[in-house]
């Protein structure tokens, strides 16, 4: 694995689930990092919990990415206190209140507003601040995280499927847009055990979002932070626009 001793990233949705373990590993590799969240508790417990060499190379943020002016502040901070930003991955997204339960009929525009503008617009703030000319440094990366979901249906999650489909277009026109000075590219995991999954499947019955999925198992966050570590690193050299 490349070491990152020397890069700057920043993480948004980085206090809990995929997001934390991405921290975690990029922390443990040797890189800088900065994590925003809207959760001021896991954020707090996050940087309390990691051992000294690595807190002082770690600050934490509470901010939204629905938020545009909230997402530039964090990103410039970052480059500020750590001199410059060699990537940004998006883990912030949200399931909505009802998935798996409600058909697109049943489905409110609160909650329809609230998915998308989240999931997408996050995105699109995350980016839009991220990829100016001359924001982050050449041979940059972003990774967004997307789902199968990305791809398919989801049965009484229009909505939530939606937005992720959105997101995957997003993250390849973007992609076409940068070339070579920023690498963009989209995650697009099945089932991973992390709180957001463990409290869908204590809300809904029988919750078997992925019942065919060729490794009969839920992955691990760190199966997908792996996957995030590499894309953010200079073994992806040749990997964008990719899902
Ligand atoms: N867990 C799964 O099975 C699974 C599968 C595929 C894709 N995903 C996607 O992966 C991403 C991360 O999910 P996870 O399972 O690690 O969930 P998680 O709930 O453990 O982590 C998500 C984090 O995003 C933060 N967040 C939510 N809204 C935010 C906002 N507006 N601004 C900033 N931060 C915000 C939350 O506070 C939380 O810390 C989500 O986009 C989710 O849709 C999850």
């Amino acid at each position: 694995m490349a070491s990152m001793q020397n890069k700057v990233f920043a993480i948004f949705g980085g206090a809990s689930g995929m997001g934390l373990v991405t921290a975690r590993f990029l922390l443990a590799r040797g890189a800088r990092v900065a994590v925003c969240d809207i959760s001021a508790d896991n954020l707090k417990q996050l940087h309390t919990s990691l051992p000294t060499d690595q807190s002082s190379h770690c600050f934490v943020q509470t901010g939204s990415v629905t938020d545009e002016s909230a997402v530039e502040a964090f990103l410039t901070k970052t480059k500020s206190n750590f001199g410059k930003l060699n990537g940004v991955a998006n883990y912030a997204g949200v399931p909505g209140h009802e998935l798996g339960t409600e058909a697109i009929w049943q489905t409110s525009q609160e909650e329809y507003h609230f998915i998308m503008d989240v999931n997408v617009r996050g995105l699109f703030n995350v980016l839009t601040v991220s990829l100016r000319p001359g924001f982050l440094e050449d041979d940059s990366n972003v990774v967004h995280i997307g789902s199968m979901f990305s791809l398919q249906g989801f049965r009484n999650g229009a909505v939530y499927a939606a937005s992720k489909h959105a997101a995957l277009g997003m993250v390849r026109s973007a992609a076409k847009e940068t070339g070579a000075r920023t690498r963009v590219n989209c995650m697009l995991p099945g089932s991973i055990d992390t709180p957001m999954h463990q409290a869908n499947l204590a809300r809904i019955k029988d919750f078997d979002p992925a019942p065919k999925t060729a490794i009969p198992r839920d992955g691990r966050a760190g199966e997908v932070a792996s996957v995030a570590v590499f894309l953010l690193s200079d073994e992806s050299s040749y990997v964008t626009g990719a899902a």
